[in-house]
Parts: C-alpha cells; sequence; structure tokens
C-alpha cells in the first residue's frame, strides 16, 4: 500500500534539518545570520564578514577576518582550461545555463572536493567556491558580450574585483567607483542565506548523497533559476519594463489578481514571510542611496516600483494573503543602475547566495546525516498483465 506518510506538497510544514546557521520569523519579519539581525550585518558587517559568520557561526576576530580575507584573495584565479570550456557555449546563452555548467565543471579540476570526509578538503572547497564565483559570473557575461576576460586584481576589495572583472577592459586602468561597489557589497551580504529555501534545499539533497560540493551548488544555481526563486529579480525589471508607465499599474495588479491568468506580481509574496521581508526594506533603501549617488533619483522604473508597492499593500488581495516586497523586489533596480544587464541579476543572487549554500552543505557533511529520500503516494494504475503489442 501507500504507507503511513505525511504528505506535504511544497514542504510547507515539514523540517528537514536542524541547523544553526540562519533563523527567521515571518511573522514577524525577522532575519537573524549566526543571531545577528540582518539590518545590523548590512550596516556594519561586510559580505565577506558575514561569509565567514556563515562558516565559522561566529564573527571573526581582526586577525581572523584578515587570515580569511587573504585566503579567499589567493584563490580568485581559475584554471586557464575554464577559457575554453567557456567557448563551448553559444555567445547568446543565458548567463545562468552557463553558470550551471561552468560551476559544476570545478570539480573536474579540484580532485581533492571529492573527498568529502576531510574537514580541510571540505573547507578548500568553500573557500575556493566564494573566491571564484565573481570571476566565474564576470566572465561568463564578458564571454556573452564577447569582450575579453579580465584577471581578478587582488589588491581590490571582493565587491570591486567584481565590477573590475565585469566593467573593466585590458586597455584601460580599473576604475570602479566604491559607492556602486558598497551596494554591490550590500546585494551579495543580502542574498548570503536564507534557511531551507529550494535552492538551499537542493544543494542539502545533493549532498546527502555524498555527491562533491561543486556538483551540489550546481544544482543549487539550477534550482535558483526558475521565477518562483532568484529568477525573480530578472523577472521584477522585466515587469517594470512592461507596465512601463504609473498609470498601467492597476490593470497588472488586476491581472495578479485574476486566478485565470498565470501573471503574478514579481518580487512580491513569500513562502514563510508573512510581513516585510527584512531584506526588501534594507534594498530599498539602498536602492534611494545609489540612485542618489547617480544623479537618478528621478528613475522611471523605481517610480513605478515605489508606487506599484503602495498599491499593492493597500488593496485588500494582498494583505489577505500577507503579500509583502520581498528581496528580489528592489535589487533590480540598484543592479541596473549599476549596470549589471538584466539577464546577469539571477548570476548575481546565485554569487551572493553560494556562501549559504556551501555552509548548509557543511553543516549536514559534519553532522550525522542521511540520503534524502522522501516517499509518495502513488495515484496511478493499479497492478495489471502486459497487454501484447497486437492486442492494443
Ligand atoms: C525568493 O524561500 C525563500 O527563502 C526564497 C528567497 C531566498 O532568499 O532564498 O527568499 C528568495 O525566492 C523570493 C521569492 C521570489 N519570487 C517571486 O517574487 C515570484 C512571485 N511570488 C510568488 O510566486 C510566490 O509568492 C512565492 C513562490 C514566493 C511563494 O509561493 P507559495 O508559498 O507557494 O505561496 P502561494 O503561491 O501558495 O500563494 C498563496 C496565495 C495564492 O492565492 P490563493 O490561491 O490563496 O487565492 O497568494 C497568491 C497565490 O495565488 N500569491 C500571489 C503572489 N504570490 C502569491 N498573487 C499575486 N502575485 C503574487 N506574487
Amino acid at each position: 500500500g501507500n504507507g503511513y506518510f505525511t504528505y506535504d506538497p511544497g514542504f510547507v510544514s515539514t523540517a528537514a534539518c536542524e541547523s544553526k546557521i540562519t533563523y527567521i520569523d515571518g511573522d514577524k519579519g525577522i532575519l537573524l545570520h549566526g543571531g545577528y539581525p540582518i539590518e545590523q550585518l548590512a550596516e556594519q558587517s561586510d559580505y565577506l564578514e558575514t561569509c565567514f559568520l556563515l562558516l565559522y557561526g561566529e564573527l571573526p576576530n581582526a586577525d581572523q577576518k584578515e587570515a580569511f580575507f587573504n585566503k579567499v584573495r589567493m584563490h580568485t584565479m581559475v584554471n586557464d582550461q575554464m577559457s575554453t570550456f567557456f567557448k563551448g557555449f553559444r555567445r547568446d546563452a543565458h548567463p545562468m545555463a552557463i553558470m550551471c555548467g561552468v560551476v559544476g565543471a570545478l570539480s573536474a579540476f579540484y580532485h581533492d572536493s571529492l573527498d568529502i570526509t576531510d574537514e580541510k578538503h571540505r573547507e578548500i572547497s568553500a573557500i575556493r567556491l566564494i573566491a571564484k564565483m565573481p570571476t566565474l559570473a564576470a566572465m561568463t557575461y564578458k564571454y556573452t558580450i564577447g569582450q575579453p576576460f579580465m584577471y581578478p586584481q587582488n589588491h581590490l576589495s571582493y565587491s570591486e574585483n567584481f565590477l573590475h572583472m565585469m566593467f573593466g577592459n585590458p586597455c584601460e586602468p580599473s576604475n570602479v567607483n566604491p559607492v556602486l561597489a558598497k551596494a554591490m557589497d550590500k546585494i551579495f551580504l543580502l542574498h548570503a542565506d536564507h534557511e531551507q529555501n529550494a535552492s538551499t534545499s537542493t544543494v542539502r539533497l545533493a549532498g546527502s548523497t555524498g555527491a562533491n560540493p561543486f556538483a551540489c551548488i550546481s544544482a543549487g544555481i539550477a534550482a535558483l533559476w526558475g521565477p518562483s526563486h532568484g529568477g525573480a529579480n530578472e523577472a521584477v525589471l522585466d515587469m517594470l519594463n512592461e507596465i512601463g508607465d504609473a498609470s498601467r499599474i492597476d490593470e497588472f495588479v488586476a491581472r495578479a489578481k485574476d486566478k485565470d491568468d498565470p501573471f503574478r506580481l514579481m518580487g512580491f509574496g513569500h513562502r514563510v514571510y508573512k510581513n516585510f521581508d527584512p531584506r526588501a526594506k534594507v534594498m530599498k533603501l539602498a536602492a534611494d542611496e545609489v540612485l542618489a549617488e547617480l544623479g537618478l533619483e528621478n528613475d522611471p522604473l523605481l517610480k513605478i516600483a515605489k508606487r506599484l508597492e503602495q498599491i499593492a499593500l493597500e488593496d485588500e488581495y494582498f494583505i489577505d494573503r500577507k503579500l509583502y516586497p520581498n528581496v528580489d523586489f528592489y535589487s533590480g533596480i540598484i543592479l541596473k543602475a549599476i549596470g549589471i544587464p538584466t539577464s546577469m541579476f539571477t548570476v548575481i543572487f546565485a554569487l551572493g547566495r553560494t556562501p549559504g549554500w556551501i555552509a548548509h552543505w557543511n553543516e549536514m557533511i559534519s553532522g550525522s546525516y542521511r540520503i534524502g529520500r522522501p516517499r509518495q503516494l502513488y495515484t496511478g494504475p493499479v497492478q495489471r498483465d502486459f497487454v501484447s503489442l497486437d492486442k492494443r
């Protein structure tokens, strides 16, 4: 028979693991990493320090921080064979399609990653991933626009280096706006972890088989790509562009409420938050700062976004269902202002989420775990005898 299972499609009420990394109170809109509120981390920490917190459970002291930053710096380059691998892709490939491939391919270069029982091997894989994601992400972009790959510049900060590899070229000296690099760093930090979301759960499930970390993170990148998850930041910008003018907002809100229309307001709603996503609040302020720095306060998309948020928050449909803006709602406005093309938005999410994925993977592998193996409620035909071809 079907046995006696808890039937929980979408895992709405199933905890699949214990974890010390991140706490969310969805009703109150609280997000803590290692106990520290996301607002304080966004204000006072930086992305790499938050990576350390996720990986090791504590904020680093000054020596630990320097040692960690140096370790990450030592691993920013990718094997030169990687550039050959990129050339197998079409230039018009979606950057996320390339990322699924190139990150998974790292396991072909680092054979020590296959031995996941050794703590040191797990740690070096984690460092390599955090260090190489900006390099691979920027290479993906450069490849799609036909520009030469840029080598990392290790005197730059993590986020400056990323922007240098994205927008620099070999003919000119590096020239990164520090305000934009800081905004980039905040975006990475705000994405760093979010407990058992779909992509992190995918990483854990893949990891539970004993697969190597690069393969597991590649699975996470695939799960992140969908518009219900990390793909939403790209979809938000597409939506704002499609709305085009504040006068058309009502029409789109009506469509989002119409159950016969598959359209949903992108960047709205969350499985866990039934209140403001605390990251969205920080993101909105950061968007104001960046646009002010660039003299783009009157950006028409920002205006549409703010008006849309206001209208949705006052609408009975959204109030009843507790649908609020999520992390993806305002990030795209900042990314666009920085000059990141829309098709790279989900890659930015993947880059930011890497420490979360790898921290969860490592937490699982260093503790006791079993292979993840859900059951099902079988609804197919009952047993029957095979019918030969001439009788069908
Ligand atoms: C991320 O899980 C995480 O932690 C994810 C994340 C992370 O950091 O890892 O926070 C990142 O993925 C953010 C979410 C990005 N996605 C979007 O912005 C896409 C739009 N949002 C929706 O697709 C949706 O809200 C989800 C996918 C985010 C959540 O889906 P759920 O929990 O399955 O909720 P649901 O679809 O069952 O919604 C409940 C009700 C439904 O209406 P009823 O059938 O009850 O009448 O709310 C409605 C839904 O139709 N609804 C929406 C809506 N989101 C939900 N209606 C209009 N517009 C929306 N955006």
